[in-house]
């Protein structure tokens, strides 16, 4: 205490005192407080807890303490853990601010954080489930001779273009939708974010269920996918990955550009000519 006397005027003395007062309740805190009960069932598993600690931390802000939503931040009962896993495998959650649309970044958290807050998330409804990997990995595709291969892919090709191009463009290459949002190139997004995002919907993406896309079809689609961008591009301008759209275009504007610029030309010389 001498020594705390002596520098009473030191500006950070009233800082180390506040931390050592502050301390000190907390410390009071933790030994008087009475230690929190678990529910009635048993408890939750401390992979709950743990989850629901990070999830008081990083997402109440946003999604309320209990996951109930907030003016920032829709419910998150009933979303699922799958959900979970796709916005925090993927960055997009934690958010930084509610925006026009919410990009993938890097995602900061461990495997184990999340998966502990998608078990949390998981108590608040039931939901999607974070899919095995029978679900969404075709093991008959490694399996299967070149002609059964080429089928699949083709079935998932199918699937794509009703279901999936009219937003992702023909090659899953994103493309431009109303009100400044987009949807995003698929090139690279893992097999499980593919299904994932086909059951939960993110943004302005619709639910795709069980009864729109079996789990085969998705697979397919997956598949389909898969064979696509690991192919190497054929060469030549990619054209946007518009398909003949695209290339039909191109053709016009320099197709029909250049019998102009020749037809000017042409009457040019004629005037010259005279
Ligand atoms: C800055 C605010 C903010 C923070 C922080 C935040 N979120 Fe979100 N979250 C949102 C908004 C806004 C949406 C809705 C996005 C949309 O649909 O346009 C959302 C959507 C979600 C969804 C999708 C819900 C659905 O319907 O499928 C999940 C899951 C989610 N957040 C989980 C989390 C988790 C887990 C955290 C913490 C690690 C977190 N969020 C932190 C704002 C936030
Ligand atoms: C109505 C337009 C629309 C349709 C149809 C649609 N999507 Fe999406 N999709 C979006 C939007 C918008 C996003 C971005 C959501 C976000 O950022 O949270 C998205 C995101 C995704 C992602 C996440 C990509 C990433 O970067 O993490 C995948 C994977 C995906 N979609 C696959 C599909 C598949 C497969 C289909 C067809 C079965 C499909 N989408 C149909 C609009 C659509």
């Amino acid at each position: 205490m001498r020594l705390l006397s002596t520098r009473r005027r030191h500006p950070a003395t009233k800082t180390i005192v506040l931390a050592m007062a502050l301390f000190l309740m907390g410390a009071l805190y933790a030994a008087l407080a009475p230690t929190p009960r678990s529910s009635a069932d048993g408890g939750m598993s401390t992979q709950v807890e743990e989850g629901k600690a990070l999830f008081a931390v990083g997402c109440s802000s946003c999604h309320g303490l209990n996951g109930e939503g907030t003016s920032q931040g829709p419910t998150l009962m009933g979303v699922g853990s799958a959900s979970v896993d796709f916005q925090m495998e993927t960055g997009r959650m934690p958010a930084k601010a509610p925006g026009q649309q919410l990009p993938r970044k890097e995602n900061q958290y461990t495997d184990a954080e999340i998966a502990a807050i998608a078990a949390y998330v998981d108590t608040l409804g039931p939901g999607v489930q974070i899919p095995e990997p029978e679900q969404y990995q075709s093991s008959e595709l490694e399996a299967a001779n070149g002609e059964e291969r080429a089928r699949l892919i083709a079935r998932g090709g199918e699937l794509f273009r009703t279901n999936c191009s009219a937003c992702h463009n023909f090659q899953g290459g994103g493309g431009a939708l109303p009100e400044g949002r987009y949807a995003p190139s698929l090139m690279g997004v893992e097999d499980k974010h593919i299904w994932e995002a086909m059951r939960t919907g993110p943004q302005q993406m619709p639910v795709f269920s069980e009864e729109t896309l079996t789990d085969e079809d998705t697979k397919a689609i997956i598949a389909y996918l898969e064979n696509l961008h690991g192919q190497p591009d054929s060469g030549g301008l990619s054209l946007g990955g518009f398909g003949p759209v695209g290339e039909g275009l191109w053709v016009w504007v320099l197709g029909i550009g250049g019998l102009a610029a020749v037809a000017v030309w042409i009457t040019k010389k004629g005037v010259r000519a005279k």
